[in-house]
């Protein structure tokens, strides 16, 4: 569970980017975050995840607050940033080992999770090379291994999506669903809306730091009266703002 209470931020000027924004995100959901360039989502996120600090308000995952109790929050938590970076100079398997002594993954599970992910993703055969020799994509599907591999409450994604292939990008897909039925929380960010109306429990759209719409997407498209696609109801309840 992840909660977000009358959360903002601003960066210069005093300009707020993220304005008074309060969510919540249940346990066994898959939750997508939407909304245009520059609406927000990776300022939340990084809220979220405690790599920016937050002005006002609070966020608690699993009741940790980031702010107060930062590192049993972020044990409740694994994240994918929307740029890949992991210790170029380490090879792919160096780097899974790293994690699993971080978090204290027993050998034999972590022997068996990283056998089944890396041969889901195709990724086997480059294990024993380093990141720095990896695609955009490669690294991606290194991060979601590692992050999965601790088996995190809740599993926090921006834009997941970007740079996959469609096989490792459906693979993400049934991952993430698999992962939400076990009782886990799923939340990220995406632009491709045919993907958040296919996997998403519920959906928050964001547009210039406000929250603006949190339901299904049934939901949205009632509210925009339009019964077609969730891609035309977004763009009616930003521009019609
Ligand atoms: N480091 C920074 N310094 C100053 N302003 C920033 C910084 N990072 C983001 N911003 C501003 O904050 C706002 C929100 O940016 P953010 O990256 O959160 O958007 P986003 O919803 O993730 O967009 P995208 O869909 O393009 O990834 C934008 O107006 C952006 O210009
Ligand atoms: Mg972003």
């Amino acid at each position: 569970m992840i909660e977000l209470k009358n959360v903002s931020e601003s960066y210069v000027n005093g300009i707020k980017v993220i304005d008074n924004i309060s969510l919540k995100v249940e346990d066994g959901t898959v939750f997508g975050f939407i909304g245009p360039n520059g609406a927000g989502k990776t300022t939340t996120i990084e809220m979220i995840t405690g790599i920016l600090n937050i002005d006002e308000g609070d966020i608690l995952i699993n009741g940790k607050s980031i702010i107060t109790e930062p590192i049993e929050a972020k044990k409740q938590f694994g994240f994918v940033p929307d740029v890949p970076d992991a210790f170029e100079k380490l090879t792919g398997l160096e780097y899974l080992n790293f994690i699993g002594d971080v978090y204290d993954v027993p050998s034999e599970e972590r022997l068996k999770i990283v056998n089944r992910l890396s041969n889901e993703f195709g990724l086997t055969q480059s294990l024993r090379d380093r990141i720095q020799s990896y695609s955009h994509g490669m690294k991606q599907k290194l991060l979601i291994i590692s992050v999965l591999l601790h088996n995190p409450a809740n599993w926090i994604l921006d834009e997941p999506m970007t740079g996959l292939d469609p096989k490792a990008s459906y693979t993400l897909k049934n991952l993430m669903k698999e992962h939400s039925r076990k009782g886990n929380t799923v939340f990220f960010s995406t632009h491709v809306l045919e993907v958040a109306e296919k996997i998403c429990d519920k959906i928050a759209v964001i547009d210039k730091g406000k929250i603006i719409f949190v339901g299904t997407c049934e939901e949205l498209k009632e509210k925009a009266k339009i019964s077609s696609s969730l891609e035309e109801s977004f763009l009616k309840i930003i521009e019609g703002k």
